[in-house]
């Protein structure tokens, strides 16, 4: 029989909704939790540390795992940050967050096993603390990630993110329903930001010329969220997406959905995280959100709905400051 678990933790999946890629260079970009999906953890005693990935068949020994094994990379980590010795735990996890897909899965998956730790321990850290722990394995999974994936899904909140800066609350001025699509084809961030590094590296003139107005879009969809402008906010996701089509990291697939959502009455859709692949984002006015699901659903491998919900700056708790 199962032992009863010890303790449990949790984390959400995230969008990006502007400035994914020119984030890297520096660049702001705009980020919000996707709750609908979530990587689940929970501890249950044993008689060493393990950790079991339940979705993907894969279990390893903490104390012998390579240094590159993710999943024992973010125990290590929280049990040196509260100076613990491995556990005696075996630690499961469990995600409907999709892989290699730009919704967060990897900094999902280690932000629910470092709860799921620190909760058994009875301990905590800031978010702050968290994210940074979780940033060191996302290094793995990404090579130079700029933070935002780790940021978003530790705070659990919208975010104004800047690299290396603390990230920002900013208000939702009115509902913005969004329609997440996936193309089904996986597409690993580490390649595409590679790509466009190349790009960059090969003519910085015009790779900085884009970025700046991927960057110009993503300070103009933060206005337009604040006052609650959805048209301007989808003219605006329309810009991102031809400007990270001139970088190369859209596809046909993404083109499509990208079609689709427009054709149905999106406001405006882009594709979300690395690109190549995975996922794309449409904003949909509150009274086309049906339309806009139904046609997705007949050319996309999943459908998600959701939305940001009105509130004024600092009625939520800053990400800066909350815990
Ligand atoms: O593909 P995702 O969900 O990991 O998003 C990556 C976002 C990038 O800007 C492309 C990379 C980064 O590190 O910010």
């Amino acid at each position: 029989m199962t032992p009863p678990p010890i303790a449990a933790g949790s984390a959400p999946g995230k969008i990006i909704l502007f400035g994914e890629h020119a984030v890297v260079y520096g660049h702001p970009a705009i980020a919000v939790p996707l709750s609908q999906v979530r990587a689940q953890a929970r501890v249950v005693a044993s008689s060493s540390c393990t950790v079991a990935a339940i979705d993907i068949r894969h279990q390893v020994a903490v104390a012998s795992a390579p240094d590159d094994d993710p999943f024992a990379l973010i125990i290590r980590l929280v049990c040196a940050e509260l100076g613990q010795p491995l556990p005696p735990w075996r630690i499961e996890v469990r995600s409907d967050i999709p892989i290699a897909s730009g919704l967060g899965s990897g900094a999902a998956i280690s932000a629910a096993l470092a709860r799921a730790v620190l909760a058994a321990f009875s301990a905590s850290l800031p978010p702050s603390r968290l994210s940074e722990l979780v940033y060191e394995v996302e290094k793995l999974h990404h090579g130079t990630p700029s933070g935002i994936d780790n940021t978003v899904v530790v705070y659990e909140q919208p975010v104004w993110f800047v690299r290396g800066q603390a990230p920002q609350a900013f208000g939702v001025g009115a509902r913005l329903p969004i329609v997440v699509a996936d193309t089904g084809v996986p597409s690993p961030t580490r390649v595409a930001v590679a790509d466009v590094r190349h790009g960059w590296q090969a003519d910085p003139s015009h790779y900085e010329a884009l970025f700046e107005r991927i960057a110009a879009c993503s300070r103009q969809a933060r206005r337009a969220i604040e006052a609650g402008d959805l048209r301007t906010l989808g003219v605006l996701m329309n810009e991102n997406q031809a400007l990270l089509t001139e970088i190369d990291v859209s596809s046909p697939e993404l083109a499509r959905l990208v079609r689709c959502a427009r054709q149905a009455g999106a406001l405006g859709a882009k594709l979300s995280g690395g690109g190549r692949g995975g996922n794309m984002i449409a904003l949909v006015a509150p009274e086309r959100v049906a339309s806009v699901v139904a046609a997705l659903e007949t050319c996309a491998r999943r459908v998600i709905q959701t939305e940001l919900l009105p509130h004024a700056s600092g009625t939520d708790s800053d990400p800066g400051q909350s815990s």
